[in-house]
């Protein structure tokens, strides 16, 4: 008889590792190996390296107490970012909390876009609108030290959130609430901006109930807009083209359903001059640029 997918208790390291590995595999999740690790690291201290080294090494009490109270909420499908209160992002370590999504990989592509688009521009000003945590602004942020970087979000928790961040992270980006660009100085940040970038709420109201158990921690207005999921992408384009400069980019995350439509609605749109669609690095074409 096994007791692999029991309680941690009082273990070494690698017996607490294959528990938690046993126990976050019959849960569902996939990257269950992974997620081990990152939870002992976090219990511990020990990095991977020196999970393997150190595997005979003792667990303390409190040690097993935080891994048994975090494999508990994991396993009721709680996203590891939120159970551990941070979430890795384009290098960068973030604050998360229930209320506001949390960042998800493929948006370091979008960064990544953004910054080629870039490249060649001295002291660039870049508009992050939904900026939920802050990710996508101070990811552009520290990478382009000679950038400015402005940030807004309709919802009060991710404000205060991705202003944490910026203070505790050391990087200048400002942060307004503001629905769309309604606050004066998030239209003004756009007026004044190279870039305006934004991973806006875009999935389709027809997946509610239908999405992995994790996506129900993430608040509903951060992820739904409208019957097509276009509704506040829609919005925010026709806010932003009147206001940006001449060559002003606007750069979209959207669902690889219904990006190429949204491109092909920008492209007819006499204000924008160009409208296209990149992949992600799983070659789903999901990222919309268009161009004043
Ligand atoms: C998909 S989340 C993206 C968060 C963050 N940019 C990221 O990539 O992790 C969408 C964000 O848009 C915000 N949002 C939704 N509707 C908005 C609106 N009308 N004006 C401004 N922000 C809005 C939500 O509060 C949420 O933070």
């Amino acid at each position: 008889m096994t007791d692999e997918g029991s309680a941690i208790t009082a273990s070494d390291v690698a017996t607490a590792a294959t528990r938690l590995r046993v126990r976050l595999t019959n849960a569902g999740i996939e990257s269950a190996a992974a997620e081990a690790a990152w939870l002992l690291e976090a219990a511990t201290g020990l990095t991977r390296a020196e999970q393997v080294l150190e595997r005979d090494r003792p667990l303390d009490e409190d040690e097993v107490g935080r891994l048994e109270a975090w494999l508990r909420r994991r396993e009721a499908r709680e996203p590891l970012q939120l159970v551990l209160g941070m979430a890795p992002f384009h290098g960068l370590e973030l604050q998360v909390r229930p209320g506001v999504l949390v960042p998800r990989p493929e948006t370091e592509s979008l960064v990544e876009r953004v910054l080629a688009s870039l490249r060649f521009v001295a002291a660039p000003r870049v508009h992050d609108v939904g900026t939920g945590s802050g990710a996508i602004a101070l990811a552009i942020a520290a990478a382009r030290p000679d950038a400015i970087v402005t940030a807004s979000d309709v919802d009060a928790t991710a404000v205060l959130v991705a202003r944490a961040n910026a203070a505790a992270l050391g990087l200048p980006v400002t942060v307004w609430a503001s629905d769309l660009l309604a606050a004066p100085e998030a239209a003004a940040a756009v007026a004044a901006a190279h870039v305006v970038v934004a991973n806006p709420p875009y999935l389709p109201e027809g997946d509610r109930g239908r999405l992995p158990p994790e996506v129900a921690f993430d608040p509903p207005e951060a992820l739904f807009a409208g019957a097509d999921g276009l509704a506040v992408a829609r919005a925010l384009a026709r806010q932003a083209a009147p206001l940006l400069r001449p060559g002003g980019m606007l750069w979209l995350e959207l669902d690889p359903r219904n990006a190429e439509a949204f491109a092909d609605e920008l492209a007819a749109a006499a204000v924008w001059r160009e409208a296209r669609v990149e992949a992600d690095l799983n070659g789903r074409r999901r990222f919309v640029m268009a161009r004043r």
